[in-house]
């Protein structure tokens, strides 16, 4: 069964934070934080419990729900396969993806969150695209989502400045029209023909992690004893030199797998880490910068949310055409990097 993005949803916090906001609060300038990163602001959960990935989750999920609905035959009773990305859960376990999918009243199905930081709405994709592929399941619901305020050390310069908060979804189904295709033809030609067309809408992944690299990125412990908060740590000049190496590789990987160019891809959706990682990847890949969107002067660094989030806003602003080849790419803690190919 060949898994496509049939829905997008997201959701940011209210609360804007702006480079002088912070700058009030910490040595720092706009200036400094927009030429060194792209950002302007960002948004920050209130101080409201321990739910906060959770409301994020919930919009986000509801509106990719709702725009599947709106879209055609579907209801939320399809949902075969539940992942949340996230390196901020709200609680140790249950696992978000369990807790959302009570929230949403989803079928009882699988349901679980995985853990690779600002690579991990990739990793999430690939693995429910593995289960679509496989049969497991026909549709699943893929939320990618951090509330790394609450993990940062507001008196770091070198970390507060560059993320926000924000989580998005995506419904993942397998697609009926190339099933159908793919079971219609009746001679041994047609039947090929039918795998091809299949085949070249099937998404693919690579995914690594270089796995030495916990100095450049790590964060001890959750928030789960908030007297004691422990907080994230970067070698942020490690990691961007890191990114701008990898990034490229590991999407001429992907490309060559899906045996396509750099040439054929309409859009390039990348983690918005840093503008400037954006700019030095269009450079090394030789294509246009406007072939990058990005959002990270509002948003920051969003981690789990910053691709999903970036695609619904592409979706709803009618920026992605059913049949656009879309090259994602993910970088972070790990060292940990990954690309896909898929076409809208
Ligand atoms: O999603 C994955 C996670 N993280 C990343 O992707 C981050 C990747 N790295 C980056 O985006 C960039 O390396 C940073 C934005 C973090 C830093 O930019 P840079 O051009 O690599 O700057 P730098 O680390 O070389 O620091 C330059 C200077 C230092 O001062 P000195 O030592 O030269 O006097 C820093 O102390 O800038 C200083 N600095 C700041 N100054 C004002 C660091 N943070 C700030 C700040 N405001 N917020």
């Amino acid at each position: 069964m060949t898994p496509r993005i049939i829905a997008t949803g997201s959701a940011l916090p209210e609360r804007i934070v702006t480079n002088d906001d912070l700058s009030r609060k910490m040595d720092t300038s706009d200036e400094w934080i927009r030429t060194r990163t792209g950002i302007r602001e960002r948004r920050i959960s209130e101080d409201d419990g321990k739910e906060k990935l959770l409301k994020l989750s919930v919009r986000a999920a509801e509106a990719a729900i709702a725009m599947a609905e709106a879209d055609g035959a579907f209801s939320r009773e399809e949902i075969g396969l539940v992942l949340v990305a996230t390196c901020t859960p709200d609680m140790a376990f249950p696992a978000m993806a369990c807790r959302l999918q009570d929230a949403l009243s989803l079928p009882q199905v699988a349901a679980f969150d995985l853990s690779l930081a600002c690579s991990g709405f990739l990793a999430a994709l690939d693995t429910a695209s593995a289960y679509i592929e496989s049969g497991r399941c026909r549709t699943a619901l893929v939320v990618g989502g951090d509330v790394m305020s609450r993990m940062l050390n507001w008196d770091d310069r070198n970390t507060a400045v560059l993320f926000g908060d924000g989580a998005g979804a995506v419904i993942l189904s397998a697609d009926e029209r190339f099933i159908a295709a793919c079971t219609g033809g009746n001679t041994a030609e047609e039947k090929s023909a039918d795998e091809k067309a299949a085949d070249a809408f099937r998404p693919r992944f690579a995914l690594h992690s270089d796995g030495g690299g916990e100095a450049a990125l790590y964060c001890k412990a959750m928030y789960f004893n908030e007297n004691e908060p422990e907080s994230e740590h970067m070698d942020g000049r490690k990691v961007f030199e890191f990114a701008v190496r990898k990034v490229p590789e590991v999407i001429g990987e992907v490309l060559r797998l899906a045996g396509t160019d750099a040439e054929d891809i309409s859009l390039f959706v990348l983690h918005q880490a840093n503008y400037r990682i954006i700019e030095a990847v269009a450079k090394r890949l030789k294509r246009p910068i406007e072939k990058f969107p990005h959002n990270i002067e509002r948003c920051g660094n969003t981690t789990a949310g910053s691709m999903p989030i970036l695609l619904d806003e592409l979706n709803r602003e009618g920026k992605l055409r059913r049949g656009d080849v879309l090259c994602l790419s993910g970088f972070g803690a790990g060292l940990s990097y990954g690309a896909a190919v898929l076409r809208w």
